[in-house]
Parts: structure tokens; C-alpha cells; sequence
């Protein structure tokens, strides 16, 4: 079994990021081999509509968004990080999602392979959690659209400074339970 953690955050090894590698750890632990991606680590260029992958069968822009979609078609399981921005994503996870475009033909179906499972991770810095839902039920949608079936969802608030989860052991204790939970 092998899931692959995604995570959108700017900040290394902050918050998100280390949410996600909690679930990663426990998964390890359960004996699925696992693989982080930090967005920031490619170059990721956003669509620009130019629909040739309609017509050709294959996007244009000539970057890394080839190689992350091949990882997750040989993945099993994604586990989706982001921190909220502005009530939604952070902006580097958008240039990624609208990428996947690339991959419909014409009459809009993809050749991801159906019914892996999508896990989202989620972080902010205030009181209000009403962003994590919507951002969940919104990453939920774009991954179920692709065959992805749902798999779970964890968020922490409260989170300001690069460490601020580590006051929250008992969420990494339910992250690290969830990644093991993947594992059959
Ligand atoms: C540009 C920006 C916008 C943010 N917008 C929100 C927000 O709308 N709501 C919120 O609760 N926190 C917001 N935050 C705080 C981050 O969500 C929070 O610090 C998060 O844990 C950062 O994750 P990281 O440690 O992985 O970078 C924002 C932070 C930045 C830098």
C-alpha cells in the first residue's frame, strides 16, 4: 500500500506539514510505505485554459505537475494539506488542482484510476473552525470528482506559530490513529 501526503503549506515543517506527516507516520507504523510532497518543492504553473489537452490529449506547460500525477496514480491513498488562507486553500494548491484538467478528454472523464481514497488535512490560525468544513467539503468534491472516495478529515485551530500543534498531543495521537486506520 503505498499513500502519498500532499501538502500546500509555504511554511517547512510547520503546521500542516506536520499534521500530514503524523498520518504518514502511522500508516508507516501499520506498514504502508509513504511518501511526502511539498508543493513548494515544484514547479507547478496554473492552467491557462487553452483546452490543447481537449484536442491533443496532453497539456502543454512543460513542468513537474506530470511527475505528482503520476506519483498519485501509483499511490493508493492521498492525504491533502493545506493551511487556510483567507477562509480556503493556500494559493499554491491551486495551480495544482486546476492542472488535473489536463488529464479529462473531451467528454470529461479521467484517466485516474477509480476509488482510491482522499484524507484532508487541515490547519488555521483562528477560533473558527466553519472554513475547515467548507474547505473539506470543497477538496472532498474536486478528489471525489476524479474517483477519489472519501477516507477521512482532521483539522487543528489555533495554529500560529511554525509549532503551535505540538500543543495539541492529542491530535497528533488521532492523526497518527487515522494514518494507522488506512492501513488494512
Ligand atoms: C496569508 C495568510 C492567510 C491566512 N488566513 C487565515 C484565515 O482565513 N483563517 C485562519 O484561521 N487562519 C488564517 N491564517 C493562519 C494559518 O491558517 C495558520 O497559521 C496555519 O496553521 C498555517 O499553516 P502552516 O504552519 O502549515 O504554515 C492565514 C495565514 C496566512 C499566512
Amino acid at each position: 500500500m503505498k499513500i502519498i501526503g500532499i501538502t500546500s503549506s509555504p511554511r517547512k515543517s510547520g503546521n500542516t506539514q506536520r499534521l500530514v506527516e503524523h498520518i504518514l507516520i502511522g500508516a508507516q507504523e501499520a506498514g504502508a510505505k509513504t511518501e511526502l510532497i511539498r508543493l513548494c518543492d515544484f514547479d507547478i504553473q496554473p492552467c491557462t485554459g487553452c483546452d490543447v489537452c481537449k484536442k491533443d490529449g496532453e497539456c502543454i506547460i512543460q513542468d513537474d505537475m506530470e511527475e505528482i500525477y503520476q506519483k498519485i496514480k501509483e499511490s493508493d491513498i492521498v492525504v491533502f494539506g493545506s493551511p487556510i488562507y483567507w477562509f480556503r486553500l493556500s494559493a499554491q494548491a491551486y495551480p495544482f488542482i486546476d492542472r488535473i484538467y489536463g488529464h479529462f478528454t473531451p467528454d470529461f472523464s479521467c484517466d485516474m484510476p477509480k476509488g482510491k481514497k482522499i484524507v484532508v488535512a487541515l490547519t488555521c490560525g483562528g477560533e473558527d473552525i466553519e472554513d475547515m468544513n467548507t474547505t473539506n467539503d470543497y477538496l472532498k468534491k474536486v478528489f471525489q470528482y476524479i474517483g477519489f472516495v472519501d477516507a477521512g478529515f482532521i483539522w487543528q485551530n489555533n495554529c500560529n506559530k511554525p509549532d503551535d500543534l505540538s500543543n495539541y498531543p492529542e491530535k497528533i495521537m488521532e492523526a497518527k490513529q487515522l494514518g494507522k486506520s488506512l492501513v488494512p
